[in-house]
């Protein structure tokens, strides 16, 4: 090399180098469709934080809360596609890859969210994390939100008051048979159109946690609540397997970490939220929280309860059993 290459080849190392070492991260897509103010939403923030503190030349998380970017039904087919990298759905929404998370669906199966925990933490609970694995979905943990409770334009206090009223549920064939069993019209539809349809009436009910009742405002056009903590609405966190799969060990060890740290603040916040946003509910003049006693429950118990047997050869006899063991 002369004296007159050496300069120039180190005026373009100079420029180059930067570049080489300025690799742009990867933008890994995160969607839902709950409000960032929602344990959801906080769990995502929490992963986002965490990811980019310790990854962060390389990884970039993009959250997309709202439905900004496309609804739960899409969200699942777009991780099976691998267009995005993470979710977290209500367990009702994989309808289309696995029957056996409709266990989640029976109603009054739960007896309250420890039992809920329970059966996710056990065995038969952690294999359903896997059990869509061959078709793109790789369940990471499981998310709390809470009890499901009912809602209604109009009084209600037995099963029978909900005749003739139209219900949105999510898209879960198990949710549709519960209000028909009712002999209320259920009227499948992506959260996100939930309000505007309350608000034209097209539906005159929904079921749902305290939390999104509150955070959708729902409750602006549902005066009348029931305690009725008939179903559960928690979360899977879900990922492309192909995606996980590629990940460094090392990467992959440091995501494990974020989102075990990241599901318990979400739970955390499930807990907390599901009693604040209760008594929020309960504070405001215009709206009703009607707590019905043991025997008023138990006859919305036994008008949804066939359907534990209707479906236990679909979601699988030993997975009910498991849930129900949980219960005791
Ligand atoms: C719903 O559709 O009601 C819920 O799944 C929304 C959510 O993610 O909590």
């Amino acid at each position: 090399m002369n004296g007159r290459t050496r300069p120039a080849l180190l005026g373009l190392l100079t420029f180059l180098l930067p570049m080489l070492l300025w690799a742009e991260p990867q933008t890994l897509v995160f969607s839902h469709v709950v409000s960032p103010n929602t344990p959801k939403g906080k769990m995502a923030e929490m992963f986002k934080s965490m990811i980019e503190r310790r990854l962060g030349d390389r990884y970039e998380i993009v959250i997309h809360a709202n439905a900004d970017l496309m609804d739960d039904d899409e969200a699942v087919t777009a991780i099976a596609e691998g267009r995005i990298h993470f979710a977290a759905p209500s367990l009702s929404k994989f309808e289309g890859y696995t029957q056996q998370l409709k266990v989640f669906d029976l109603p009054f199966l739960f007896p309250d969210m420890d039992a809920v925990n329970r059966f996710q933490q056990s065995p038969t609970g952690q294999a359903l994390l896997t059990s869509m694995e061959s078709r793109g979905i790789l369940g990471l943990g499981y998310l709390h939100n809470g009890l499901k409770q009912l809602t209604a334009s109009r009084p209600f206090t037995r099963p029978n008051d909900l005749a003739g009223l139209r219900f949105r549920t999510m898209n879960s064939d198990v949710l549709i048979k519960q209000f028909e069993l009712l002999n209320a019209e259920a009227v499948p539809m992506a959260f996100s159109e939930v309000y505007g349809a309350l608000a034209e009436q097209r539906i005159q009910g929904q079921e749902n946690t305290w939390s999104n009742i509150y955070s959708q405002a729902f409750y602006e056009h549902q005066p009348y609540m029931m305690i009725s903590n008939h179903g559960v609405l928690d979360y899977m966190l879900i990922t492309n397997s192909a995606f996980w799969n590629g990940l460094s060990e090392a990467d992959r060890h440091e995501f494990r970490f974020a989102l075990e740290m990241s599901l318990k603040y979400g739970n955390a916040v499930a807990t907390a939220k599901s009693t604040n946003d209760k008594v929020e509910l309960e504070r405001m003049k215009n709206i009703s929280v009607y707590e019905p006693s043991a025997d008023e429950l138990a006859t919305w118990q036994t008008a949804m309860q066939p359907l534990w047997t209707d479906y236990e050869d679909l979601i699988g006899e030993h997975i009910i059993q498991a849930a129900r063991q949980a219960g005791r």
